[in-house]
């Protein structure tokens, strides 16, 4: 139609199409935009299917949610179905009205949505193909199934399954021949599901609002608190006022490694591992959109501060103060909050650096002993640095008297472990890992013990009292970095 003032210019299908594919979704986060809208739709079970087939590979996401009616289905299939100005209802995660067709055709170049409600009998399907709208240069919504078969889309009740056939994104294109193996392809599976387990573990734990199953398994809720854990500490929630709204605020300070095995303190590092998902964890609706960040407010993140976690709640109505992106991954702080958030963080932060350090302190508080390390560093007159063994170690020094027939032997291995010392590996080594904190015998307490309880009987031969053995002890590294294993032994000893 034509005007005097105006003319309307449509967008060119395919261009728009190719451009969306570019937000920087991953295919986890992908996926997590499509369990919201399955949320939003109120689904108990949300089931996902990779699926291999020979490398036509295609991924089924599909929940028992009230689902769509044709014409709500042809609405959501339009990029853009409602204005983000549009307030939102309570429940509801969506945001841009984009979420479905940006994070599926990130993903795959074409897409379907099968979906039946109470109102439908039999289910309706519609579906955007990439090169259908490339070769016809129109929008043209398919109302097919595709061509490939496709398994995993058949609803006992109400439901929507969304099907991702031609995957070029991921899993490689084929046109390039730099294609995903299968064992790859598992790989990202089970990396949706770490992700799931984290961005909805509100839902997934106790209680349980949500269950979510990858190629069958269920998916674990991950806690970045570790609130059933009697060791973390929170002094409760703050709110902060905004608008006639409240922002929920709840440091917590996870509990020291020493009060964690192994496994549970791998674990809950989380995905990055401990130093990256330290600071605020920001939840809408308690979905998780930020794991892990001091959102320009609480400085940098450090190993020292790496025990605080602190969750905000922000209410969808203030959405637009927050300015979330599209794909709810960034998040700015409004102005009026950064004073709170950072006293908020400051106070979290140091908190955890006392726990962090705890270990040490307690063990030097008791102890009328001088703190004895294992190492000293040895400057000589050009300054060259070394590190050589402390020889007034008691565990050095333990060993080297119990074998005077061998003192000589042993001093030439310390000076040979001293020269030897892979300087450079270990700095190299350090500059490029995140997760420096490996303790001296963190993974062999057992070894650790060993070396007490020799060092300890050999002191005692010198007419010491076994108090006094356990003071020095106590203070002396390695042990000192185990309190928790030298109170049991004490236990073990006075009994
Ligand atoms: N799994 C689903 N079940 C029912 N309705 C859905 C589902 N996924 C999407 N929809 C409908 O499609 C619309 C568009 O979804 P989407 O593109 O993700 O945008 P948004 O979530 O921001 O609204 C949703 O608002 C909802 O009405
Ligand atoms: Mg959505």
């Amino acid at each position: 139609m034509q005007h005097s003032e105006w003319e309307i210019v449509q967008p060119s299908a395919s261009p728009v199409f190719e451009a969306l594919r570019a937000f920087g979704y991953t295919p986890e986060t992908s996926i997590a935009d499509l369990v919201d809208n399955s949320i939003a739709a109120r689904a108990k079970n949300v089931y996902i299917a990779f699926v291999w087939n020979d490398g036509d590979a295609y991924i089924v996401i599909k929940d028992d949610g009230v689902g769509m009616s044709e014409k709500s289905l042809v609405d959501a299939m339009r990029l853009g179905s409602q204005s983000p100005a549009v307030e939102r209802q309570k429940g509801d995660l969506g945001r841009f009205g984009l979420g479905l067709k940006t994070a599926s055709i990130a993903q795959a170049r074409e897409f379907s949505v099968v979906t039946t409600n109470a109102a439908n009998r039999s289910p309706v399907v519609r579906r955007w193909d990439l090169d259908e709208i490339q070769q016809s240069g129109e929008w043209r919504l398919r109302s097919s199934l595709p061509n490939q078969a496709v398994d995993d889309i058949a609803f006992a009740e109400t439901g929507t399954a969304v099907v991702w056939t031609k995957c070029d994104r991921l899993i490689g294109d084929p046109t390039t021949g730099s294609r995903m193996t299968k064992a790859q392809f598992l790989r990202v599976a089970d990396s949706v599901s770490n992700h799931l387990g984290m961005t909805f573990h509100r839902f997934l734990g106790a209680p349980r609002r949500l269950r979510i199953s990858v190629n069958g398994s269920d998916v674990r809720p991950w806690d970045p608190f570790l609130s059933d854990n009697a060791s973390t500490y929170s002094p409760g929630t703050e709110a902060l006022p905004m608008q006639g709204q409240a922002i929920k605020v709840t440091p917590y300070v996870l509990p020291h490694k020493s009060k964690l095995d192994i496994d549970e303190h791998k674990r809950a590092g989380g995905i990055q591992g401990w130093n990256a998902h330290q600071g605020f964890y920001v939840y809408r609706e308690d979905r998780l959109l930020v794991s892990g960040s001091w959102l320009g407010v609480g400085g940098m993140k450090e190993e020292h501060s790496k025990l605080a976690r602190i969750a905000l709640d922000v209410p969808i109505a203030l959405d637009h103060m927050w300015q979330v992106d599209v794909r709810k991954s960034q998040i700015r702080p409004p102005a009026s909050i950064v004073r709170d958030l950072e006293r908020i963080g400051r106070t979290t932060k140091t908190k955890a650096q006392e726990v962090y350090r705890f270990r040490g302190k307690i063990a030097a508080a008791r102890s009328s002993q001088a703190f004895v390390f294992a190492w000293l560093q040895h400057k000589d007159r050009d300054m060259n640095i070394s590190y050589r063994i402390n020889r007034d170690n008691p565990v050095v020094r333990q060993v080297l008297d119990a074998s005077p027939e061998y003192k000589v032997q042993i001093e030439h291995l310390l000076r040979f472990v001293e020269e030897t010392v892979p300087m450079t590996q270990i700095a190299v080594h350090l500059a490029s890992s995140l997760e420096s904190s490996q303790q001296p015998f963190d993974e062999d307490t057992r070894g650790l013990r060993e070396l007490l309880e020799f060092s300890y009987s050999r002191m005692l031969t010198s007419g010491a009292s076994s108090e006094q053995v356990l003071d020095v002890l106590a203070s002396t590294e390695p042990f000192s970095l185990h309190p928790g294993i030298v109170a049991a032994f004490k236990e073990s000893v006075n009994s």
